[in-house]
């Protein structure tokens, strides 16, 4: 349990709210074991046909805690288990994303079914900033969506893409006014809700070629694990923490 993630449940919508604003929602071990045992429970739950995931504050997520990258995880690395629950899941998710989505908080759109951008929306991948490679399958998915060469260069350079361009590139359904994200998301969300479940299972089943991201995300965390005790990657974390820029220049 942790007091950062807020799940609420009604009309068949189960919504996941990260709730971390002052650290602008970055993610802990904690927070995605929240997050999977949410989502693994809502395959059985009937009362859940549609889940619903959003943030607090100003942005999205800051993505994975940059913290918790320096010092590791005791214990389990609960990440690999919302990771695989978001590829696998079987009903509709819906995202809702205002600010900056970083990192996890880009990748993990690829795995929902219909995201809503406010305008003010960045999609950010900066993997290869901290000396690590993407994961959550979007060494894969993001160049199959948005074609080699954007794909690349929002890895390889970490800028920010803007909910236009994201728009444009298939990235995301729909831009609207801030003031209109969480109502225009909701009501998407309940839509679903009032379609015949099984269809949609079915169809979201034959859309997703769920082995094959799996298999591909298997082999990301493999290259992530090894890249996370890298020199490099200590001295972007080091950097962070230090609020300086990293100096690459030392490693070969
Ligand atoms: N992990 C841990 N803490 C984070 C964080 C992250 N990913 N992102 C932000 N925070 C914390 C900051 O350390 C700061 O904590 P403090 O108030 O105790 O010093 C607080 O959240 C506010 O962040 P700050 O950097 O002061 O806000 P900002 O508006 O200037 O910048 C970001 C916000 C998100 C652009 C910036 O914090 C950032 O680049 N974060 C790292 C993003 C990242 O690399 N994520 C990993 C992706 S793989």
């Amino acid at each position: 349990m942790t007091e950062h993630i807020k799940i609420g449940k009604a009309e068949g919508i189960l919504t996941l709210v990260m709730d971390r604003p002052d650290k602008k929602n970055a993610l802990t071990n904690e927070m995605y074991g929240a997050l999977a045992d949410a989502l693994e429970s809502s395959e059985h739950d009937p009362e859940v046909r549609v889940v619903l995931i959003r943030g607090e504050g100003e942005m999205f997520t800051a993505g994975n805690d940059v913290g918790e990258f320096a010092a590791g995880i005791d214990g389990p690395r609960h990440v690999t288990r919302f990771l695989r629950a978001i590829a696998t899941m079987s009903k509709p998710l819906v995202a809702a994303v205002q600010g900056k989505a970083i990192g996890v908080g880009a990748t993990m759109l690829l795995h929902c079914d219909h995201v809503v951008l406010a305008e003010n929306a960045m999609l950010i991948t900066p993997f290869v900033n901290l000396a690590l490679v993407p994961e959550a399958a979007s060494s894969l998915l993001l160049a199959a969506r948005i074609g080699h060469v954007r794909a690349f260069s929002m890895f390889a350079s970490g800028e920010p893409v803007g909910a236009q361009d994201a728009l444009a590139w298939g990235l995301a359904n729909k831009v609207v006014p801030l003031s209109e994200l969480a109502g225009t998301a909701n009501q998407f969300a309940e839509r679903l809700a009032q379609q015949p479940l099984g269809a949609l299972i079915a169809t979201k089943k034959l859309m997703r070629a769920t082995a094959t991201i799996t298999d591909h995300m298997d082999a990301e965390s493999a290259q992530f694990a090894a890249r996370l005790a890298s020199p490099e990657a200590q001295e972007a974390f080091a950097a962070f923490a230090q609020r300086r820029k990293p100096d690459f220049r030392k490693f070969a």
